[in-house]
């Protein structure tokens, strides 16, 4: 059976909340995590932080199969810090989330296409993110050092992409990359551990 003709993508409600860290959890989760970090994975603890800071409600979707939530993307407010200290507006997204047992069947790149629409009608001017280089190009992101853009420490590599969503956004933007403050207050591994303790043991 073709799951996309079953497919519905909707924005994401306050009582989806559990479900969705739930899914964002079973699709991060590694084993290997819990030797290192003492957790599995932190993304859906990643996912509660945004809801409060930084998170863009009217970009975050859900995938549903007959009721049932298989997929998740939520987008972040960032910014790059130019050369003579303007900051200019963009946007991150991630985590993306697809259960897995409902990978690999289109539902992550049905995500991708919708959420990257709807910010494009939003008015949003790019993207950029760090995420798998073989996956993402296929949506339109290339290297983030193509336009000029470093990550907040000032290094490039693969992993590290951008897409204009208007023409000519990031044109004569050189600069720094800086995502939400999460990233830097909010999301270490104790905190992490803490909240994964709401859910059921692995
Ligand atoms: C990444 C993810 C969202 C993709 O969703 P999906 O529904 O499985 O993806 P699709 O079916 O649309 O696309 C499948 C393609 O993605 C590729 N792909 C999936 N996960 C990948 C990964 N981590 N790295 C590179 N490629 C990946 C598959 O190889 C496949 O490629 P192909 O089309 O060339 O065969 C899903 O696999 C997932 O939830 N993974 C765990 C969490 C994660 O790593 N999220 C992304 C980081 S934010």
């Amino acid at each position: 059976m073709n799951v996309l003709n079953s497919i519905k993508i909707r924005l994401e409600k306050d009582k989806d909340y559990r479900e969705v860290e739930e899914l964002t959890r079973e699709a991060f989760w590694r084993k290997e995590r819990v030797e290192k970090l003492g957790v599995g994975c932190i993304e859906h603890y990643m996912v509660h932080c945004l809801r409060k800071i930084d998170g863009i409600k009217e970009l975050d979707f859900v995938a549903e199969i007959d009721g049932k939530i298989v997929g998740h993307v939520i987008y972040s407010r960032a910014y790059i810090l130019q050369c003579n200290n303007e900051k200019k507006e963009v946007i991150n997204f991630g985590p993306l989330s697809v259960l897995p047992e409902y990978q690999k069947q289109g539902i992550g790149s049905a995500l991708m296409k919708y959420s990257i629409e709807c910010a494009k009608e939003l008015g949003y001017g790019a993207m950029l993110f760090f995420g798998h280089p073989t996956y993402y190009p296929r949506f339109g992101f290339v290297e983030a050092k193509e336009f000029g853009i470093t990550t907040a420490w000032g290094a490039n590599f693969p992993a590290f992409m951008a897409m204009e969503l208007k023409k000519g956004y990031l044109e004569g933007v050189n600069g720094r990359y800086i995502e939400s403050k999460i990233y830097d207050e909010e999301l270490n591994k104790e905190k992490a551990k803490k909240y994964d303790e709401n859910f059921y043991l692995k």
